[in-house]
């Protein structure tokens, strides 16, 4: 079981936060010095023109990439002091992303796309079976269950990965 985080317990911490993308004789920065505090139950949204670097931000504070400079704390947890298994656990564990593209399994259902998070934690297939069906209901896919992404609509791809972010309960 997840631990509990009650209103205003710190989730996310960035610390001079700085991100180049080095590739090759390119060199493109994006953003340097940044800090952001995120609590639980709080709200908050990143607005920037396109390109301004707001999925980089996003990929930084979720562990999918890693910062040219600084830190990123999740759950009061050092990520760059983690292995990869141990900050894929913690993300599984704490964290819900909802990519900028949809990135669903395509081999998969839609049931089985929002269970894959759950069962990766170890929970047994009916619980994950249960939990995802909830969601995706709360979403408004219970009637498309077992579709494929292929055989979903644009925004309700979205909503599957919504429900795929959110049910493994994150901080
Ligand atoms: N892998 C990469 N290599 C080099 N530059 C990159 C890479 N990924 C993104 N960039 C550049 O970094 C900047 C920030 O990109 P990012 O994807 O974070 O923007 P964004 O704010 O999410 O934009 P959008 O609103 O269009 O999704 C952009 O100028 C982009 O061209
Ligand atoms: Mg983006």
């Amino acid at each position: 079981m997840n631990k509990v985080f009650n209103r205003g317990d710190e989730v996310i911490r960035a610390e001079h936060l700085g991100k180049i993308y080095a590739e090759g004789r390119m060199q493109t920065p994006v953003f340097d010095g940044l800090g952001l505090t995120v609590t639980a139950g709080e709200t908050v949204a990143i607005i920037g023109a396109s390109g301004a670097g707001k999925s980089t931000l996003l990929h930084l504070l979720g562990g999918l990439d890693t910062p040219s400079a600084g830190e990123v704390y999740v759950t009061g947890q050092r990520m760059s002091a983690l292995s990869d298994t141990a900050r894929g656990l913690l993300r599984n564990q704490a964290l819900g992303f909802v990519y900028q593209f949809h990135h669903l399994l395509p081999e998969f259902t839609a049931l089985e796309n929002v269970m894959m998070p759950v069962l990766l934690a170890g929970t047994a297939v009916a619980e994950a079976s249960s939990r995802a069906t909830v969601l995706l209901e709360a979403v408004g896919l219970g009637h498309r269950l077992d579709h494929k992404p292929g055989e979903l609509s644009g925004g309700e791809r979205q909503r599957a990965a919504v429900a795929r972010a959110l049910v493994n309960h994150p901080a």
